[in-house]
C-alpha cells in the first residue's frame, strides 16, 4: 500500500523523557521504557508501517477475481482475517491507488460480487509475490506467475466464476456481502472493507480428517505450509508450532468451547 498523505513529522517521545502517570509504576512484567507514538501525528507511510510490523503475522488471500468482461485478475492481501464462522465470513481492506481508482481486485469484486480466496504456502510464494506487481487492468496476472511461458494452472470453482489456484493446499469461494470505505485519503476513501461469505472450501487430499465422532480434526500446520506476512518485505513461516490446550477444553481437545 502506499503512503496516501503527506508526512507529518514527529518524534517519538519516550517514556523516560515523560513524567511519570499519577496510577503509579508500571508492572514488573512491563517494558521499563516504551516510545509513544500518537497515530494522529504520524505520517500516512509511519502509520502503514507500524500497522504491518505491528499487527503480525498476517494471513494471505490470494484473491482471484473476474471483471465484468470476463478478464482473470489474481492478488495477494494481508489485510485479511476470518469475522464469523456462522455463517463463515471473512474480511479484506483493500487500499484506494494514489490516483484515487480501486484496484483491480476491488472494481472486480464490486462489479461481479464473487472472489475465489487461495491459500498461499511456502512452494507458492515466488509466484504470489509475482502477482502483487502493480499493472494495468489488462494484464492477466495468472500469465505471471506460471513457470516461464506457462499460465498457472487454474481449476474451475463451483458456484463462483473465479478460477482457483491449482496448486494451492485450500480455497474458499466466497461472495460479497458488505463493502464500506474506510478512512480518508486524498481522492475518497482510503481503504474498502470487503466482508464476503464463504460458500464452499476446498482442501488438498490428505488435509482433512475425522475422528471417531465425524468430527473434522485439526489440520497438520506443517502439511498447510501456511505462510503469513510480516512487516517490510518479511514472511513468516509456520513449521515451528505448539500446542496449548485452552482452559476448560479437555486435554488435547481441538474443539475450545466457544469462540
Ligand atoms: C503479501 C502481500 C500482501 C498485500 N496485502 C495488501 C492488502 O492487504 N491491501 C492492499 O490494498 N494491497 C495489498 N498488497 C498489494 C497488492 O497485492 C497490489 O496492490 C496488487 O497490485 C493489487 O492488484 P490488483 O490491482 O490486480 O487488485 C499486498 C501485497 C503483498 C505482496
Amino acid at each position: 500500500m502506499v503512503p496516501l498523505a503527506a508526512p507529518r513529522h514527529s518524534p517519538p517521545v519516550s517514556e523516560s523523557e515523560r513524567p511519570r502517570d499519577s496510577d503509579g509504576p508500571t508492572s514488573p512484567a512491563s517494558p521499563t521504557s516504551m516510545d509513544r507514538l500518537d497515530a494522529a501525528a504520524l505520517s500516512a507511510g509511519d502509520v502503514y508501517r507500524l500497522m504491518t510490523d505491528l499487527v503480525t503475522p498476517r494471513p494471505i488471500a490470494w484473491v482471484s477475481t473476474l471483471a465484468e468482461d470476463g478478464r482473470p485478475n489474481l492478488a495477494p492481501f494481508s489485510y485479511f482475517q476470518a469475522v464469523c464462522s456462522r455463517p463463515p465470513m471473512v474480511m479484506l481492506s483493500i487500499a484506494t491507488r494514489p490516483d484515487g481508482h480501486p484496484k483491480d481486485t476491488l472494481a472486480n469484486i464490486l462489479a461481479t460480487r464473487e472472489l475465489t480466496i487461495n491459500h498461499v504456502s511456502e512452494p507458492l510464494s515466488q509466484a504470489m509475490n509475482a502477482t502483487s506487481a502493480e499493472l494495468p487492468a489488462e494484464v492477466d496476472e495468472w500469465e505471471l506467475a506460471g513457470e516461464p511461458g506457462a499460465r498457472l494452472p487454474s481449476r474451475p470453482a463451483a458456484m463462483v466464476r473465479p478460477p482457483r489456484v491449482a496448486s494451492a493446499r485450500a480455497a474458499m469461494e466466497c461472495r460479497m456481502t458488505h463493502a464500506l470505505p474506510l478512512g480518508h485519503g486524498p481522492k475518497g476513501p482510503s481503504s474498502t472493507l470487503v466482508l464476503a461469505e464463504v460458500l464452499v472450501f476446498w482442501v488438498a487430499p490428505g488435509l482433512i480428517r475425522r475422528d471417531e465422532r465425524g468430527r473434522l480434526s485439526p489440520m497438520d500446520p506443517a502439511d498447510l505450509g501456511a505462510i503469513g506476512r510480516l512487516g517490510g518485505m518479511s514472511y513468516a513461516r509456520t513449521r515451528d508450532t505448539f500446542v496449548m490446550p485452552r482452559p476448560g477444553a479437555g486435554s488435547g481437545s481441538h474443539r475450545p468451547p466457544k469462540p
